[in-house]
C-alpha cells in the first residue's frame, strides 16, 4: 500500500524546514552581547546529542564556555596561536586578538570527538555523527532565535585546543549569540545541478 501524501505540508513539517532554510552563518561582529539562558544552552546541546550514531557510540564530548569561564578559552586561543606556524606568533597584539575572540560570542560549545576505546566503526563515521550533532545543535540554536557559526581554523582544530580540552580530536568550534540584525542572505545550487532521478 502507498502512503498518502497531505495536500499541503504540516505545521510540524513546514516548521522544521524553516528552520533548516532560516539557519546562517553569522559573523563574531553580528553578534549582541546578551548571554543565553542555561536552559535554551540545555536544550541545544540534548539536540545535539539526538543525533544519529552508528552503533550508538555517542563519540561526542562537549564543553561550553560562557559568561566569565570564556576567559579560559581566550587562553586557549592563545596557547594554541602561539604554538602554531603564524609569522605572528611571538605577538603580543595577535595574542591579544585571539584572546579578544572568545568574548566576542556569549556562547562556545567545542566539538569533541571520543572515538571509542575498541572502536566498532571507521573514524569517518564518528566524525560524520558528531557533525550530525553539530548540525542539529545549529537547528535548534536557530529555532531558537540564535544564530552562529563553525569555526574550524588552525586555532579551533589545534592538538594545543584539543588537549586543553582533554579531547584526543576536535573538530572545532560552534560559537552562538542573538543576532543584531537580519541573517545575511545566502543560495544554493539549483537541485537539477546535484541531484540524479531514477525513476
Ligand atoms: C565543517 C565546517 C567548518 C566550517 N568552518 C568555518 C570556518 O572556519 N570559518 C568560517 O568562516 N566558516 C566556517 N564554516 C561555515 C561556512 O562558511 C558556512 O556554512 C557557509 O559559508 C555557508 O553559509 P550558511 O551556513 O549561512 O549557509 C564551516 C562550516 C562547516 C560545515
Amino acid at each position: 500500500m502507498t502512503a498518502t501524501l497531505p495536500p499541503t505540508l504540516s505545521a510540524q513539517a513546514q516548521a522544521v524546514l524553516d528552520v533548516i532554510h532560516t539557519r546562517r552563518t553569522v559573523d563574531l561582529a553580528l553578534l549582541q552581547p546578551d548571554p543565553v539562558p542555561r536552559e535554551v544552552t540545555e536544550a541545544i546541546l540534548t539536540a545535539g546529542t539526538w543525533a544519529p550514531t552508528h552503533g550508538r557510540t555517542e563519540p561526542w564530548r562537549f564543553t561550553v564556555f560562557t559568561g566569565p569561564g570564556r576567559a579560559q578559552l581566550a587562553e586557549m586561543f592563545a596557547q594554541a596561536y602561539a604554538a602554531g606556524s603564524a609569522p605572528d606568533r611571538d605577538s603580543e597584539p595577535a595574542l591579544a586578538a585571539q584572546r579578544a575572540r572568545a568574548w566576542r560570542a556569549p556562547l562556545w560549545i567545542s566539538l569533541e570527538l571520543h572515538m571509542p576505546a575498541r572502536p566498532k566503526m571507521p573514524e569517518w563515521e564518528e566524525q560524520a555523527a558528531l557533525a550530525c550533532a553539530a548540525q542539529n545543535m545549529l537547528l535548534a540554536a536557530t529555532a531558537f532565535g540564535l544564530a552562529g557559526k563553525w569555526v574550524s581554523g588552525p586555532v579551533m582544530i589545534s592538538p594545543v585546543t584539543a588537549a586543553a580540552l582533554g579531547a584526543p580530536k576536535l573538530l572545532g568550534l560552534l560559537y552562538l549569540g542573538y543576532p543584531a540584525g537580519d541573517r545575511p542572505a545566502s543560495t544554493r545550487a539549483p537541485l537539477s545541478e546535484k541531484v540524479t532521478w531514477v525513476e
